[in-house]
């Protein structure tokens, strides 16, 4: 079993995304049963709520349905989880600044998955823009899950089933 949280600062917009993009990856690929998903905010100003509606209405587009509701980070995520993947610079240091000694998963920017994406690149915060973010945010969540897919087939063994 994999373990994968993607994380941002409210768990609401990139990070639920992220996880819903992926989930559908998954299925795709017939991993149901190998990979785990979830997502989590560094803050918890929105713990217990649906996602934002303008990123639930940009995946329903796309054929995704969010139904997460929002949580903080733990300590026992870490201990939990393979990958912590941050969606910018800010909540990996924050990862990285409240991780336990000794803690077990491995922290990243979660598009230093996407083998076309600048180096440092992160998935940018929609929250206070344009309906155009949150499309943005969708297809920097596909291709950088078509990595991670990637990732996990060469890390841990996962055979492609299509
Ligand atoms: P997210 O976007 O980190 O992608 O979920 C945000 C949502 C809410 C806030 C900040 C970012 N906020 O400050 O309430």
């Amino acid at each position: 079993m994999v373990r994968v949280l993607f994380v941002c600062l409210g768990n609401i917009c990139r990070s639920p995304t992220a996880e819903g993009v992926m989930q559908r990856l998954v299925g795709e690929l017939g991993w149901d049963e190998a990979v785990v998903l979830d997502s989590a905010g560094t803050g918890d100003w929105h713990a217990g709520e649906l996602s934002d509606a303008r990123s639930r209405q940009a995946a329903k587009k796309r054929g995704i349905e969010l139904v997460h509701r929002a949580r903080q980070v733990t300590r026992a995520d870490y201990e939990k989880f393979d990958y912590l993947l941050a969606m910018d610079h800010a909540n990996l240091a924050t990862l990285e600044r409240r991780a336990p000694p000794g803690a077990r998963a491995r922290l990243a920017l979660f598009r230093s998955f996407d083998p076309e994406a600048p180096k440092d690149a992160e998935v940018p915060d929609p929250y206070d823009g344009g309906d155009d973010g949150f499309e943005e945010v969708l297809d920097m969540c596909e291709r950088a899950c078509r990595g991670l897919a990637d990732h996990l087939r060469r890390e841990h063994g996962l055979a492609l089933r299509r």
